[in-house]
């Protein structure tokens, strides 16, 4: 179980970004086909993730809500987190009303209208940008991360300092996190 209110929005927004795209991706897919079996599949296959994705999205947008009431946070990442509510929650309005043209839509010949279609790719590219924001919140400002990992960081080469420390001191120098593969134990 989460410990804190605020780390049930990042469970939930795996099931809204997997199942919004996967149901653009399919209706993508349908409209690319000609009328065949394969072709109601695939918009059966989509209405479902998109109608699911839907669903799971009112709770993402509920918990990213008490995250923002709860989570500890400063200035300097407020603007941030206003910037990701305003996006996430136009993205949700716009998959709120593509369910409802789509469950309108169906009885028609058709389906999906070029312009339906555009609409949902519009919406994925709101989405991808919604994610990318929470993202940036939680592994560019630390947001919500209460231990982060102690290191160089990526890409950094490893600075001879400890050798030198361990040299002046007689001591062995503290190992960095690259040095002792994170743990005691080595990575295979
Ligand atoms: C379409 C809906 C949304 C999507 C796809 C989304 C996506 C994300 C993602 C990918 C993260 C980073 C999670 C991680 O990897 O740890 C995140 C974090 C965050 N989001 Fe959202 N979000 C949505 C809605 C909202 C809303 C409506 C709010 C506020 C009213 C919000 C507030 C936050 C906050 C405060 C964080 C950082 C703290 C935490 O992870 O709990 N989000 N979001």
């Amino acid at each position: 179980m989460p410990q804190h209110i605020y780390q049930w929005h990042p469970i939930f927004v795996h099931f809204t970004i997997a199942l919004l795209a996967l149901g653009v991706v399919f209706y993508l897919v349908a409209a690319c086909l000609k009328p065949s079996q394969w072709r109601t599949r695939f918009v059966d296959a989509a209405e479902l993730d998109l109608w699911a994705g839907a669903a799971a999205t009112a709770l993402t947008v509920a918990f990213g809500w008490i995250a923002f009431e709860n989570v500890p946070h400063d200035d300097s990442v407020h603007e941030l987190m206003v910037r990701h509510r305003d996006l996430a929650l136009g993205t949700f309005a716009a998959f709120v009303v593509l369910t409802a043209i789509s469950v309108w839509h169906r009885r028609h010949m058709r389906y999906p209208s070029p312009l339906f279609t555009a609409g949902l790719l519009a919406a994925l590219a709101a989405l991808l940008a919604t994610g990318l924001l929470g993202g940036q919140l939680v592994y560019e400002h630390g947001l919500a991360v209460e231990r982060p990992v102690a290191g160089p960081k990526p890409g950094a080469a490893i600075k001879p300092e400890a050798a030198v420390t361990e040299k002046a001191s007689g001591q062995p120098a503290a190992k960095s996190a690259a040095q002792d593969h994170h743990h005691d134990h080595p990575h295979r």
